[in-house]
């Protein structure tokens, strides 16, 4: 049985809390393997809506060993919120299926003020971040000053490093940001009253995912953002600072690449895209309202409306090429319902060419006109069909037109926010 890796292949918020939680029923263990709390993973059990950041979509299911792997940066704080929240609502009722790694590096109060300060400083040239300190958490790691989430348990450890830290920060918040300073006492009290309710989650994630792989557990790697999102194959600045790319699931829990078995990308039926940066399919006129009332498309994280586009087969192949993607699945096909036409951008025309590359160089970028092709549309409600057959025509070619242009068998469609809605072809844990 192969092991399964769910990544976006757009801008983030394809709909992956959505399919992780359908695939669990397939697997023993699931596996967020970087990013952080930007992440909202929306997934809806009966009435119940339920948006996972930081703990795995694959929590409301008994049984399941849910990990969060090195790669991940945590909020301790509203990590015990999510938590909270999450057995309010009925789930997670063994503290047991969530472990997390103990190498995960941790967001600290000071990377929280960084990333706003910075933002505000940025101006109308910011990247449009979610807030969360993603940024100045992952800066700490590489640059070697982070606090791993082991560290908060010895107190001389934790001390001493925060110290060091905090001495550089309060320097950079005061007189660069103009901002507030932190006391160490301050957060090393906050954390040593904190650390008391993860403690139990703390352990070597990487010993325990290697030992479910050598006793043949199924694996599911649950991928955060999306490909144009990832540090260094999306549209740098205007990226998070994770690599959300496929090849990220190994080293971000800490396991060989010959374990990541199907790639599976996630689409949506069209594109959007929350925060700063380019997006050449983005309309700004009613089809783009349509798709953001229709689609609901609003932050799960931060509430803000998502910028709204046609399908992109340039950034959507750049992420086969990147991921080395083996199944598509295409999310929020019922949106499309009512729509007379349904373009697809299959290249850009820049100065007489056609680029089917995503440009690195913005300018060029500037400079760039997508090429659309034309599909009929259809005015049938989707939502409550479970076969590919029952679709209406003009709706399976356009499921087809994506396989043709994309090479990529599409194994799953979703037709709604509920498990029922969904369409399965392939299922990626059996081939
Ligand atoms: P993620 O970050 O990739 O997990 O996606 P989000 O949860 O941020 O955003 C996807 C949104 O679309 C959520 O509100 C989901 O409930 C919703 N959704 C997922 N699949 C479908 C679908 O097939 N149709 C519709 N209408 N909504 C969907
Ligand atoms: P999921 O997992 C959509 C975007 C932010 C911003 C950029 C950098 O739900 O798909 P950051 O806070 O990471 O430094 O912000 O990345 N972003 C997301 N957009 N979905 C997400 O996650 C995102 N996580 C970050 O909006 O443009
Ligand atoms: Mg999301």
């Amino acid at each position: 049985m192969p092991n399964v890796v769910i990544v976006g292949t757009q801008w983030g918020d394809e709909g992956k809390g959505k399919i992780v939680d359908i695939l669990t029923q397939s697997a023993d263990v699931i596996v967020r393997f970087q990013g952080g709390p930007n992440a909202g993973h929306t997934v809806v059990v009966g009435e119940k809506q339920t948006i996972l950041h930081q703990v795995p979509s694959g929590i409301l299911h008994e049984g399941k060993q849910c990990i969060v792997g090195n790669g991940v940066v945590i909020d301790v704080e509203t990590l015990i919120n999510e938590i909270n929240e999450v057995k309010a609502q009925g789930y997670f009722t063994d503290d047991a299926s969530l472990l997390i790694s103990e190498k995960a590096h941790l967001i600290m109060p000071y990377h929280k003020r960084i990333d706003l300060g910075r933002e505000k400083k940025k101006g109308k040239n910011k990247i449009g971040t979610t807030g969360r300190g993603i940024g100045p958490a992952y800066e700490d790691k590489v640059c070697r000053n982070g606090l791993r989430f082991i560290d908060i348990f010895n107190d001389e450890v934790f001390r001493t490093k925060l110290e060091t830290n905090l001495a550089e920060k309060n320097f950079y918040l005061r007189n660069y940001l103009d901002d507030e300073p932190f006391e160490v006492n301050e957060i090393f009290d906050l954390f040593t009253r904190l650390r008391e309710k993860v403690r139990r989650y703390l352990g070597n994630a990487a010993t325990f995912l290697h030992d479910s792989l050598q006793s043949s557990k199924k694996v599911l790697f649950e991928g955060a953002q999306g490909t144009m999102l990832d540090v260094d194959h999306g549209t740098y600045p205007f990226v998070t600072s994770s690599n959300t790319a496929a090849a990220q699931a190994s080293l971000g829990c800490g396991i060989g690449p010959k374990h990541l078995d199907n790639i599976v990308g996630i689409s949506k039926a069209y594109t959007t895209r929350v925060g700063a940066g380019p997006f050449p399919t983005e309309l700004e006129d009613e089809t783009g309202t349509f798709l953001r009332d229709v689609g609901g498309e609003y932050g799960a994280t931060t509430g803000r409306p998502r910028r709204c586009g046609w399908f992109d087969l340039v950034t959507v192949n750049h992420a086969v090429r990147t991921n080395s993607i083996t199944h598509l699945i295409i999310t929020k096909l019922d949106v499309l319902s009512g729509l007379k036409t349904i373009k697809a951008c299959t290249g850009y025309r820049c100065q007489g060419e056609i680029l089917t590359d995503f440009p690195t160089d913005f300018q060029v970028l500037e400079q760039c006109e997508p090429v659309y092709e034309e599909l009929p549309g259809w005015e049938e409600d989707v939502s409550k069909i479970t076969s590919f057959d029952e679709l209406p025509g003009a709706a399976k070619d356009y499921i087809k037109y994506l396989e043709e242009k994309t090479g990529i068998p599409v194994s799953m469609v979703s037709v709604g926010t509920r498990r029922a809605q969904i369409i399965t072809l392939i299922d990626p844990f059996e081939k």
